[in-house]
């Protein structure tokens, strides 16, 4: 079934990102049938390049993130809001989130993870149709698609801002605490 939203998604041309130099349509990665999964914002140059969403700096933390929970990046499945690199990764623009957000709810509903980690002001306001600052929503437990969601802050803005790790680490321990 995720075969076939790939398939579905192929040389995406549906929204204007395909036409701003992107490599390839970055999809997902990890266990169809993990019971929990990451979504992030979009991809950039090195995902962009390889194809595989969070193998640049900040999925490097984000591996170390999953590895915390005694977990392994084959367990869980990655994911992002938008799956073509936005030039010079710039925020996406509210009409390739529109165009895109289908394909991760396609992802969200055949994968049925029990835990999502929103990663982010922009994975979180996509899934909860939420205006909040990811600093008010994060910590949380949402009721999503029969999922439980918990934003938490994106990796890349872990990197900037080491001293807020504290508070991923809170949530992690919050997302263990729900798989088990
Ligand atoms: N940042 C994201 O949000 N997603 C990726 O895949 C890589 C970096």
């Amino acid at each position: 079934a995720l075969l076939a939203v790939r398939t579905e998604i192929g040389d995406c041309t549906r929204c204007k990102l395909h036409t701003l130099g992107r490599t390839q349509v970055v999809f997902g990665a990890g266990n169809p049938n993990a019971r929990l999964m990451f979504v992030g914002e979009a991809p950039g140059r090195d995902e962009d390049l390889q194809g595989v969403p969070f193998i640049g700096r900040a999925g490097q933390l984000l591996t170390k993130i999953i590895e915390a929970i005694e977990l392994k990046r084959e367990d869980v499945y990655i994911a992002n809001v938008i799956k073509c690199r936005p030039p010079e990764n710039r925020n996406p623009e509210p009409d390739e989130v529109a165009t895109c957000e289908p394909f991760l709810f396609q992802q969200i509903d055949v994968i049925k993870p029990t835990v999502i980690v929103a990663l982010g002001t922009f994975a979180a306001r996509a899934l909860l149709r939420s205006l909040e600052p990811i600093s008010k929503l994060r910590g949380r437990v949402f009721d999503y698609r029969g999922s439980k969601l918990i934003p938490t802050f994106h990796p890349a803005y872990l990197l900037r801002n080491p001293s807020s790790k504290r508070e991923v680490w809170e949530d992690m321990k919050l997302v263990k605490t729900l798989l088990n």
